[in-house]
């Protein structure tokens, strides 16, 4: 069977952002469980903020073609994303919504989530770890009809959750972030099998 591919895709673009560092970390598991692993950046793929009539004037932007036929091109996707006000980034929200507008090479609309399987991270300060971005999320993508996998994590105090060698220190992270991970592979290598 082909190498499944997975893609991790952080919801932050801020300098130190606490997400893109467990976005580092989800990766560095995912190779170490010998599966090909890009880590990407969005703000490779800048968007306007969706608008119909845009679209209407000018189609859907390059830069949301090219991050879906990024997630095309993977079996397996991992957002690792900050919680606003109790939901998700306008930045992720919007890219999704981009991509849903998007029907290339013979895909058609939203078909890139309905082929693929997701998963969720996410960082916080905070005790709860972002867990209600991760809900807001698990029902946008739900709507996509993508297949969102049950375990996730969410990083609590992520401030304090490292040791020298940027492992997470907490056990309990540890276990959620390798379930995750072997969770993930596992409906990866199931959505190939269907392909
Ligand atoms: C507009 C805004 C809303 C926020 N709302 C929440 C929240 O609801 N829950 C939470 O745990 N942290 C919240 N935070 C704090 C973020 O978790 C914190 O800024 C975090 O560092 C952002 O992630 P990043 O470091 O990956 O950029 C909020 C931050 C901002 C800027």
């Amino acid at each position: 069977m082909a190498l499944v591919k997975i893609l991790v895709i952080p919801g932050s673009l801020r300098t130190g952002s606490i997400n893109a560092r467990l976005a580092a970390v989800v990766a560095k598991e995912f190779a170490l469980a010998n599966v090909e692993v890009t880590r990407l950046s969005l703000a490779d793929y800048p968007l306007p903020i969706y608008d119909g009539d845009f679209e209407v004037k000018s189609g859907v932007p390059r830069n949301a073609v090219n991050l879906e036929r990024m997630m095309s091109s993977h079996h397996g996707i991992v957002f690792v994303t900050p919680e606003y006000n109790s939901s998700l980034p306008a930045l992720v929200k919007n890219a999704i919504d981009w991509v849903t507008r998007v029907e290339d090479r013979g895909r058609t609309q939203g078909q890139v989530f309905r082929e693929r399987a997701f998963a969720m991270a996410s960082a916080s300060e905070g005790k709860l770890g972002g867990s209600r971005c991760l809900a807001a999320l698990r029902l946008i993508l739900s709507g996509c009809r993508a297949t969102v996998i049950p375990n996730q994590l969410a990083l609590s105090f992520a401030d304090q959750a490292y040791d020298d060698a940027e492992r997470l220190k907490l056990q309990a992270d540890r276990d959620a972030l390798q379930a995750m991970v072997t969770q993930l592979i596992e409906v990866a290598q199931q959505t190939m099998r269907g392909a």
